[in-house]
């Protein structure tokens, strides 16, 4: 009964892991903020919320706006009162070789998974310095711990995410409040819909549903988990990649050939002008 009469604000509860948090925080009467775009399916999520005894608050909202978060905080304190914990998770990810991203796609990452997460932990952290009490979990990845071929883009936006959650971490230790970083591996969610990631999951090995990375969440809200790791796949990884690197870029890069998205080849390109294949025969 962790979130009992708590508050939990929630970036990216339209779906996913982040509605699924939303569903589990409910589950024991919290009152969840429900931050993202769609305003309609968020009302969804609130109407689901209220079935299972918690409160839902519809504040619809683009994390790459600094009025729109500035607008989500605002209203969240003030109609709420204490923010206790802050669910930091909106994101999205493009997979392709760096040569074939669009630079709309590259520019879509950086401004929801980094400066979106940003604004958003600037924000909480606003309110929670002066309440001096608080818990911040930011979403990064196991993307956020180690390179993957093929999701440059996204893998450096999560590691700016694990980079700035272990730096603020410090900052507001002194103000009694936390900061977590979560980093799940593959998770059955819109995340690698057509439209988005566009990868087949079932491809990617050991997945998880996002109900069970919630409960992972759930178990580290207000306990001292710096980094919550899901599933034990996730674990390996993050453990391997530390102390033996070469090796486990061995394995993703085996791992990435079987997915295999794309042509290895560009094709060509008249816009610029460029030698092609330098070092072949005439
Ligand atoms: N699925 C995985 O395997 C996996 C693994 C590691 C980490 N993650 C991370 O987990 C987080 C949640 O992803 P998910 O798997 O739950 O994917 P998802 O089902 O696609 O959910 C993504 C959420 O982000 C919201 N969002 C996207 N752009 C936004 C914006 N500009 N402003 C506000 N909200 C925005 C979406 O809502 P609207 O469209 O309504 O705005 C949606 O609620 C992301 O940070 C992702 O990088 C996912």
């Amino acid at each position: 009964m962790k979130l009992k009469d708590k508050t939990i604000l929630i970036t990216g509860a339209s779906s996913g892991i982040g509605k699924a948090v939303a569903l589990r925080s409910a589950q024991d009467g919290a009152t969840v903020i429900l931050a993202s775009r769609s305003e309609n399916k968020l009302n969804d999520v609130k109407s689901e919320i209220e079935k299972k005894g918690g409160r839902g608050v519809v504040i619809p909202t683009d994390v790459t706006k600094s009025d729109e978060v500035k607008n989500l905080f605002l209203k969240a304190s003030k109609d709420n009162g204490v923010i206790d914990v802050v669910f930091n998770n909106a994101g999205l990810g493009f997979i392709s070789n760096i040569w074939e991203m669009k630079a709309e796609e590259i520019e879509k990452i950086i401004d929801v998974n980094v400066k979106g997460m940003i604004l958003v932990a600037k924000y909480a952290a606003e309110i929670m310095v002066r309440q001096q009490y608080g818990h911040m979990i930011m979403t990064s990845s196991l993307a956020g711990l180690i390179t993957v071929p093929q999701w440059a883009v996204y893998v450096g936006s999560k590691w700016a995410i694990t980079g700035f959650a272990d730096s603020i971490r410090h900052e507001l230790r002194p103000y009694t409040v936390k900061v977590s970083t979560l980093h799940p591996g593959g998770v059955r969610t819109d995340f690698f819909a057509e439209d988005k990631a566009n990868i087949d999951i079932s491809k990617m090995g050991d997945t998880v549903s996002p109900e069970e990375v919630a409960e992972a969440v759930y178990e580290a809200i207000f306990t001292n988990q710096k980094k919550i790791l899901i599933p034990k796949m996730a674990k390996s990884y993050s453990f391997l990649y530390k102390y033996f690197p070469a090796a486990v870029d061995k394995m993703l890069e085996k791992q990435v050939q079987e997915i295999e998205y794309h042509e290895n080849l560009p094709e060509d390109e008249p816009e610029f002008s460029y030698v092609k294949c330098v070092k072949c025969d005439s």
